[in-house]
């Protein structure tokens, strides 16, 4: 017979042996109640010195003496349990960049004034319930309501007839910048409102795996596009912010909603009231915060600490400011295209006839004729003949 087979037959019975008689280590440890006591007591917790609270959970405590590791070995319940009650365990990445790796899931937080409660479910809440129906709502009624108006008032149409004489309203760098900025800004609309809303309209008419693929595909791009889009905005700020400076005559624009619709616009320098409007709020303020915000997200902001609650916090912001600065634009983009005649010439080829300058921006139009602004700033040649001082 093999010798060795009765030595390893003893070692398996000794450690068998062994195992059953060792009992886990009974800790004097804290106890989760089922309600968790506050915050800050819960992340300090260390996980393998926790084990749940036997009146709040009958039979949990039990369970832990000894008879699970018996009877069920490998069931790590308690463990998750614990996870799940946001205690902190052992993460070897740096405190620095992973402040939270060691909560698998979110550790409860206390608002002042407030109970103490599960933030990621909260965030949810708020997110599928509140954000995306009402947003959706909102950009559905204003797409409704500029749909409207196009088809009962239509086209903001030229009065006269073209002079010829033409005005450059954009240089090229101008358009450059604007162009940049606005294909930035489409790429960067589609694939946030796929993101938010594709489920609803897309999900259902192309499938779970094409809407996957999709959506993976728009997310990656929404997350590449936003510097292009973030720095092209800062230019544009920078390049149209002087002719952007409030000035008399802009509040009576916009109370008279520039008086278009009743044939005579109020007089306007090179950018009217509602321009400004636009430029101030969905440019300026509104594109400022939902840059920011993106950004953080994709966690490109020095010194910030990266937990999970700041991720929720910019990620509101960031859904809200967008849907209202959409709302904006979806304005900006009609008066821009098929809502106002010969202003989307303008902004393609730079140059305006001197009819359109004299009915959409009056007062631009007399510092050009008489002679305190150029005719023409850019060297570029014209097809027509500029309007003379
Ligand atoms: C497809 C999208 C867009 C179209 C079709 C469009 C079209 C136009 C047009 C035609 C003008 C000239 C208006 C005029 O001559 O008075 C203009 C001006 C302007 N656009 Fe856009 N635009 C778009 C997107 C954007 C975006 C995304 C931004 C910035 C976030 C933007 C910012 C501006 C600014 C700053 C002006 C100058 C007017 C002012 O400063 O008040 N545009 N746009």
């Amino acid at each position: 017979m093999n010798k060795g087979l009765p030595v390893a037959l003893m070692l398996v019975l000794l450690a068998g042996g062994a195992m059953a008689q060792s009992k886990p280590p009974v800790v004097d440890a804290p106890v989760l109640a089922a309600t968790p006591p506050d915050a800050t007591a819960i992340k300090n917790l260390n996980i393998l010195d926790v084990k749940p609270d036997a009146s709040a959970e009958p039979g949990y405590a039990a369970q832990n003496n000894g008879e699970r590791v018996q009877v069920q070995p490998g069931n790590n319940a308690p463990m998750w349990r614990q996870v799940g009650a946001g205690v902190t365990g052992y993460s070897s990445l740096p405190k620095s960049e992973a402040p939270e790796a060691g909560n698998l899931i979110q550790p409860f937080v206390q608002y002042p004034g407030s109970r103490l409660s599960n933030a990621g479910e909260a965030w949810r809440q708020v997110r599928n319930k509140v954000i995306i129906p009402y947003g959706g709502a909102l950009l559905l009624m204003v797409l409704a309501a500029i749909a409207l108006f196009y088809w009962r008032v239509g086209a903001i149409k030229l009065h006269g007839k073209p002079t010829g004489r033409v005005v450059e309203r954009f240089t090229p760098f101008e358009r450059v910048a604007h162009w940049t900025n606005a294909t930035a800004f489409v790429v960067m609309a589609i694939s946030g409102v796929v993101m938010a809303f594709g489920k609803f309209f897309l999900l259902p008419v192309i499938g779970t795996a094409l809407f996957g693929w999709l959506a993976f595909v728009l997310k990656n791009l929404h997350n590449f596009v936003g510097p292009v889009f973030t720095v092209s905005l800062l230019i544009v700020i920078a390049t149209f912010i002087r002719d952007n400076v409030p000035a008399r005559g802009d509040l009576s624009w916009l109370l008279k909603g520039g008086g278009m619709l009743g044939g005579d616009e109020v007089k306007s320098g090179r950018f009217n009231g509602g321009e400004k409007l636009v430029f101030w709020g969905g440019v300026f303020v509104l594109g400022l915060i939902v840059v920011a915000s993106g950004l953080l997200m994709d966690k490109l902001l020095p010194g910030l600490v990266y937990e999970r609650s700041t991720m929720q916090m910019a990620h509101m912001v960031h859904a809200v400011s967008n849907i209202l600065m959409l709302v904006m634009f979806i304005g900006h983009i009609y008066l821009g295209t098929v809502g106002t005649e010969g202003a989307y010439q303008g902004m393609k080829t730079g140059f305006v006839d001197e009819t359109w300058a004299r009915e959409h921006h009056a007062l631009w139009l007399d510092d050009i004729q008489s002679g305190k602004l150029p005719a023409q700033r850019s060297p570029t040649p014209v097809s027509g003949q500029t309007v003379q001082a």
